[in-house]
This record gives C-alpha cells, sequence and structure tokens, in this order.
C-alpha cells in the first residue's frame, strides 16, 4: 500500500487519536479500534486541539483543555486569566470561583461591547473600562450601566487531572480529518486537516505514548515539500491542512493553538 492511500478518518473535537500503525489489514473500522482515549496536559500557552476517532462525521464546538498549573492565578480561588488566541476576537477570561468550580467569560461587557477587565479578587468583581459596569466572577452584572450578564462558556474541572476544559461553540479547534497521505521507507506521511480561528496561532505536537512528554513536530504545507515549518497562522476562518511524517510504529499527534496570556 503505497501513495496516496486514501482511507480517511472522521474526527470530532476532543480526545486523542492514535494515528499511526494503520498498516495492510487495517479498516476504519480497525483504525477506531486502534484509538486510545485519553487526555494530556497543555504545554505552558498552549490548548491542546485533539480528537477522538469515532465514526460522528460532524465536527462540535471547540474545546480547550488547559492545565491549572500552567496559570499560576489560577491555583488560588479568586485569581483570574485572560487569555487570548486571535488578534480579532475579544479574550476569554477564567475565573477560579471556588476551589471546584471555574468560571469561563468572553470578556464582552453587555453594555456596549467594551472588554471587560480581569477579576480582582480584592475588589470582588470584574470592571469595565468604558462606563464602570461591574460583573462578579461568574459574569453576573453587580451594578450597571449593563444590565445583561456576560456570555459564560461551559466549563468542567477535572481536580484530579488538574485540567478545566472549556467548550467554546464557535472556536476552531476541531479536527475534521486525517488521512495516510504516503508510505516512503519507514516514514509515514499523514494529511490532517484542521478547522482554524482567523489570526489564531497552530502548532503540531507529538507524543510517543499517552502521558508522555509533548516535542514540537515540524510540517509541510504541500504533499511532497520538507517539513520544517513549526507554527502556522491562520488568515481566515477555515480548514487548513498540514503533513507531518511519522516513522515509529506508533504515537500521537495533535494540534494545538497557542494562547497568549494577557
Ligand atoms: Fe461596559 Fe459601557 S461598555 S459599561
Amino acid at each position: 500500500m503505497n501513495a496516496e492511500e486514501t482511507d480517511e478518518m472522521i474526527l470530532s473535537p476532543m480526545n486523542l487519536f492514535d494515528i499511526f500503525d494503520h498498516s495492510q489489514t487495517h479498516s476504519r473500522r480497525g483504525w477506531i479500534k486502534h484509538f486510545m482515549f485519553g487526555s494530556v496536559g497543555s504545554t505552558s500557552g498552549i490548548a491542546l486541539m485533539l480528537a477522538e476517532v469515532t465514526e460522528a462525521a460532524q465536527p462540535g464546538p471547540g474545546r480547550l483543555r488547559l492545565r491549572v498549573t500552567d496559570y499560576p492565578a489560577l491555583e488560588s480561588v479568586g485569581g483570574s486569566v485572560q487569555l487570548q488566541f486571535s488578534s480579532i476576537y475579544d479574550p476569554l477570561t477564567i475565573n477560579r470561583v471556588s476551589n471546584t468550580e471555574f468560571a469561563t467569560l468572553d470578556s464582552i461587557c453587555t453594555h456596549a461591547g467594551c472588554t471587560v477587565n480581569k477579576f480582582i479578587a480584592a475588589d470582588g468583581y470584574m470592571l469595565c473600562p468604558c462606563h464602570g459596569s461591574q460583573f462578579d466572577a461568574r459574569g453576573q452584572v453587580v451594578s450597571g450601566p449593563a444590565e445583561e450578564n456576560m456570555k459564560a462558556f461551559p466549563t468542567t474541572y477535572d481536580a484530579a487531572a488538574g485540567t478545566i476544559e472549556v467548550t467554546v461553540p464557535d472556536l476552531g479547534l476541531n479536527i475534521n480529518s486525517i488521512q495516510v497521505q504516503s508510505k516512503t521507507g519507514g516514514v509515514t506521511r499523514f494529511k490532517l486537516v484542521f478547522q482554524a480561528t482567523a489570526f489564531a496561532t497552530y502548532e503540531v505536537h507529538y507524543q510517543g505514548q499517552l502521558g508522555g512528554s509533548s516535542v514540537l513536530t515540524p510540517f509541510s504545507r504541500t504533499p511532497t515539500g520538507n517539513a520544517t515549518q513549526t507554527s502556522l497562522v491562520a488568515n481566515d476562518s477555515a480548514a487548513f491542512t498540514v503533513y507531518v511524517d511519522a516513522s515509529g510504529d506508533r504515537g500521537f499527534f495533535n494540534v494545538s493553538m497557542k494562547l497568549t496570556s494577557i
């Protein structure tokens, strides 16, 4: 089975996808069997974009998974961070409401659209610098002129893993498909298509095994080009394609979106 193998699998957001050893006898279902569910913490400033191998073809909402220890402010109740993932979108604000609860907000003031400051525990609210509206750590109005609460995104906390998972409906964090592009010698080239958000920066990372360390992996933007590029800035909200090479028997790739803490 040489170049241009066309067995494509559709991936839905989150979880890891096992992309190796998809050898002569595999079938689409075989691929699915190889899938191993697992969670992986992020490296600092990186939101992992993971994908689950399922037969559900529909991409779903993007999910960010963040490791709390990567954002020291979030290790304390009342801590708050704002994460910028694209120069054209408002940041997300993540507040630690209690030992077990985090709130993620879109940072947009419901009065006239200004960006609300992060939560200040000593004040007990987030301040909108434009006209002084105040919101509590869950984004609920404390005082106006804003009358509506801030938009919040579903956020769960896995205390054992030390990770927060945020679901953002329109965030480009979906892996659309992966397929074997070619096999040359011991190297398999994979074509990875993912949904990106405009002006966000993406990287590809590789892990030899679940839970292992993740390393930045170069990729090519063309099917036969050398895999030397290490990041990609999406010039639009659209599907992007990268090609990565793998030489081991097994491993995991994930696409990561860079986050900037502001
Ligand atoms: Fe926030 Fe007016 S825009 S108070």
